[in-house]
């Protein structure tokens, strides 16, 4: 390959800001995709996928459309303003029939005109959910999947209501489509509510971070597109900075193989991810780079707030992605070679999670037992990327 037709590559196998829209750049999830076509197999069956912001749901939603033959797929984006009726009204402007018209006049010609089902359907009737579930009904056994991504934008309780009944209501009435919504969140609860009774036809699909293997993939893949070698630690470095978020493995791999291609070599070496996590500091994204610069910069003491920070992206975490005080103490004596009691570092951590210095931590309290969390969790691998960078914010 020329330089030129290795860089041309190299944007579009490595794209961290943008999801995955071809199928042979999506690496693993294989557990939920797998669910998701049980749902749709499944008459009366929808689903929720839920996870962190960055792990990959627009993705796994993008590869769904495509997967899954004889189905119609129709993704729409919510927004905040959106309701009930600007959604489905979206859906559905993206479906057309195709209609027939004899002509008119002396010699008629036949004409054929696409119509999108959204002019037949009046969005704003109290009974605009049986006309949606008639006009479905009435295309079977052709079938739908209709995904609705960034459901959490959704605050209005009564649109989120809405959905509430109509996925019941579908399940019971319309066999020929299933409902995906998709959104951040910890619990299905902070998407839908708590609603015992969607239980039954509502298949939760829980988005984790990426494991290893499926990290790694996502790297292998991608420079062997672009004729790179990469060894195996320095392939392991790069998983253990990304943290499971797919964001940072594109952008470690994209700024290191540029650099690789512009120097036309084949071996991404260390020396080229000191590169990459030091283009990837300036280029992530500009809300983690604020919050990160009001926690420790403007105070005598910044590197005793960096340390403290450093201390909490490295304390281990439980399966809630939380960390305790112990953890983040043991941290510190270890970058610092001090011997400091938890003390010493409180009045740090207390600052840390109010909003002068960037609300970085959420402290959670669970009686007795007092964990902390990063409230963007993306921020523990940006600051895992600052440690091993002499890159200034
Ligand atoms: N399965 C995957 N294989 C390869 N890259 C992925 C995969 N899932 C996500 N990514 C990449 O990770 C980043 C975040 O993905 P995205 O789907 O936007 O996450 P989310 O919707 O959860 O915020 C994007 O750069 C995307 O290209
Ligand atoms: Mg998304």
């Amino acid at each position: 390959m020329t330089k030129e037709e290795r860089l041309a590559e190299l944007e579009k196998v490595f794209s961290p800001t943008a999801p995955i829209k071809e199928q042979s750049l999506f690496s693993g999830r294989f557990n939920q995709l797998k669910k998701t076509a049980e749902a749709i197999n499944q008459v009366g069956q929808h689903a929720i996928v839920y996870g962190e912001r960055g792990v990959g749901k627009t993705s796994l939603a993008n590869t769904m459309t495509y997967t899954l033959t004889n189905i119609y797929p129709v993704k729409v984006t919510c927004n905040r303003k959106d309701t009930f009726a600007t959604l489905w009204s979206k859906i559905f402007r993206k479906i057309s029939q195709s209609i027939t018209t004899s002509g008119v006049g002396f010699r008629p010609i036949e004409k054929h005109i696409e119509i999108s089902l959204d002019s037949i359907i009046d969005f704003e009737s109290k009974n605009v959910q049986s006309e949606i579930e008639a006009i479905l009904e009435e295309y079977a056994p052709k079938k739908f999947l209709f995904i609705f991504d960034e459901f959490d934008n959704i605050l209005d309780s009564e649109t989120r209501e809405s959905f509430a009944d109509l996925i019941k209501s579908f399940s019971d009435n319309v066999t020929n489509t299933t409902i995906v919504l998709v959104g951040i969140a910890d619990t299905i609860d902070t998407l839908i509510g708590s609603h015992q009774s969607l239980e039954r036809c509502l298949r939760q699909i829980k988005m984790p971070r990426m494991s290893d293997p499926e990290s790694e993939h996502i790297i292998e893949h991608g420079l062997n597109c672009l004729d790179i070698s990469i060894s195996k630690e320095v392939k392991s470095k790069i998983v253990e900075f990304s943290s499971g978020f797919p964001h940072y493995i594109h952008l470690l791999c994209k700024y290191g193989a540029e650099e690789i291609i512009m120097n036309d070599h084949t071996d991404f070496t260390e020396a080229y991810l000191r590169i990459a996590i030091n283009k990837g500091i300036e280029n992530t994204n500009e809300q983690l780079i604020s919050a990160y610069r009001k926690a420790v910069v403007g105070s005598s003491a910044t590197i005793k707030w960096q340390n403290v920070l450093f201390a909490c992206a490295e304390a281990p975490l439980d399966e809630f992605n939380c960390f305790s005080l112990s953890d983040i103490i043991d941290q510190y004596n270890q970058i610092t070679s001090m011997d400091r009691k938890a003390g010493t570092i409180a009045y740090n951590l207390k600052q840390i999670c109010q909003e002068e210095r960037g609300s970085i931590l959420q402290k959670l309290d669970k009686g007795i037992i007092v964990r902390y969390r990063f409230s963007n969790p993306m921020m523990r691998a940006f600051i895992k990327l600052k440690i091993n960078s002499d890159y200034q914010l």
